[in-house]
């Protein structure tokens, strides 16, 4: 199997496919406005600090008004929950539901909402053969299958940062578009690399787009969403 960096160095020609680009982020920030003025939507967004940056709210805006999603599981409470919240209102996206472990946190950003914040704390669970401290998946899913994954939370680690989100590759459908943000660090990209080996070995017919600004963004979507790995 070709590892997922190699696969990349092949396809943008970079060795560095992850390292980020902070020069593109006034370039995302003017797109992002753009789309939100044709949307008729006031900027009221603060993507700062520990919070989705301008690459990543222009793909979530990309994929909300594009591919329109049916059901998205939102993955760390913030900027990218209010502005699925306004995807949703203007009946761009479905069901939304966003997964948060700090109940303070959820309820701040609940507030500010209309779909449902689920807050559960995170525990040591197995997901995969690996031993992680992540959210109760089985509570997130409860039935539900999630056509768009957003992987921001919880907040990193050194190694298989955000690994919990393996498990949403459990029941995955045909359809299906799967971001993580932070792809720049080394703990996001060993968790980048298992979701590659993962599908490889489920042989899922899947696609890898590298979005990078001040962080770097990694898709990975099949079936109908296929086509936002170029977005
Ligand atoms: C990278 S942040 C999630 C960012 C979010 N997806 C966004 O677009 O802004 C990961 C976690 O950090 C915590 N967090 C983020 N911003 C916070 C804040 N302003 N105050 C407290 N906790 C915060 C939350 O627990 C959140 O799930």
């Amino acid at each position: 199997m070709q590892s997922l960096r190699h696969r990349l160095r092949h396809w943008t020609g970079r060795a560095d496919a992850f390292a980020p680009e902070p020069g593109l982020e006034a370039i995302y920030r003017d797109l992002f406005l753009r789309e939100l003025k044709l949307l008729g939507e006031e900027d009221r967004f603060f993507p700062t600090g520990g919070a989705a940056n301008y690459s990543l709210l222009y793909l979530i805006l990309r994929i909300g008004a594009d591919f329109r999603p049916t059901s998205v599981l939102d993955v760390g409470a913030g900027q990218s929950s209010l502005l699925w919240a306004m995807l949703q209102r203007r009946g761009l996206v479905g069901e939304v539901l966003t997964l948060e472990n700090d109940p303070d946190w959820g309820e701040r950003i609940a507030a500010q909402v209309t779909h449902e914040v689920l807050v559960t704390p995170l525990a040591s669970r197995t997901v995969g053969k690996r031993e992680v401290t992540t959210y109760d998946w089985s509570a997130a899913r409860a039935g539900r299958r999630f056509d768009v994954v957003l992987c921001d939370g919880p907040r990193g680690t050194p190694r298989h940062s955000r690994g919990g989100v393996l498990a949403m590759l459990d029941d995955l459908p045909h359809d299906f578009a799967l971001i993580l943000d932070d792809a720049e660090r080394d703990g996001e990209q060993d968790t980048v690399g298992a979701i590659h080996a993962r599908l490889q070995a489920d042989r899922v017919d899947y696609g890898v787009g590298v979005v990078r600004a001040a962080k770097t963004q990694v898709l990975f979507a099949g079936g109908r969403f296929l086509p936002a790995t170029f977005l």
